[in-house]
């Protein structure tokens, strides 16, 4: 079994325990991001994803102004082999998470999202107000030559003064943050943009 690399792990703790976010590219080790994507865009060429909507519950409120990507929510009851060995990489950044830093994180939930071209996602806060259930957010972009003429970038908000960083959603790269304390956007995307984004909660 294929597991996380001690110096990525570390190096995830290490972002996660200073700065509270983190870019690490080639979590999986290799293209096993190729065939996430592979089969997303099967689900998504089946008519299995739904348009996306803002707020608490897996239903949501359609917001086309506020979000116009579609989404898959994965059930952790049927998930494909290649879905399953994603989950676990990312369970073992939660159990490494928990071991270092306390953060206490149980439950996950996580959907495949395409944002097809101009679309975007504007600027916002993953934990519901009066909710502290998502904890930690991860998005692991499925994207194979992704260039700066894409757009599509997430731009993550630092400080109150509105400094930001932008980061491509290149195929392979994992990117992870504390929900609660960083407002951030997706950019328009002018080509097909595809990712594997989750949250591990406090409880499930
Ligand atoms: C989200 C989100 C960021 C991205 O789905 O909540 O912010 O880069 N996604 O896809
Ligand atoms: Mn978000």
């Amino acid at each position: 079994m294929v597991t996380v690399s001690d110096t990525i792990l570390a190096g995830v703790l290490n972002d996660l325990a200073g700065p509270g976010w983190s870019v690490c590219d080639d979590f999986l080790c290799g293209s096993a991001w190729r065939d996430l994507a592979e089969e997303g865009r099967k689900l998504y060429g089946a008519g299995r994803f739904r348009a996306a909507g803002v707020g608490q519950g897996q239903a949501g409120t359609l917001a086309p102004g506020i979000r116009s990507d579609s989404i898959l929510w994965l059930e952790p009851d049927r998930l494909t082999t290649t879905q399953q060995a994603c989950l676990d990489r990312f369970d073992e950044l939660r159990l490494a998470v928990n071991r270092e830093l306390y953060l206490g994180l149980q439950g996950f939930e996580c959907h495949l999202a395409i944002y097809p071209p101009g679309s975007f996602y504007r600027k916002h806060l993953d934990q519901f107000r009066g909710v502290d259930a998502r904890q930690l957010t991860v998005v692991f972009y499925l994207n194979d030559g992704w260039t700066e003429d894409n757009g599509g970038q997430l731009r993550i908000y630092l400080d109150e003064e509105g400094g930001y960083q932008d980061i491509q959603p290149q195929g392979g790269r994992l990117v992870t943050f504390l929900s609660a304390r960083f407002y951030h956007e997706v950019l328009p995307a002018r080509r097909e943009r595809m990712s594997l984004t989750g949250w591990f909660k406090r409880s499930s």
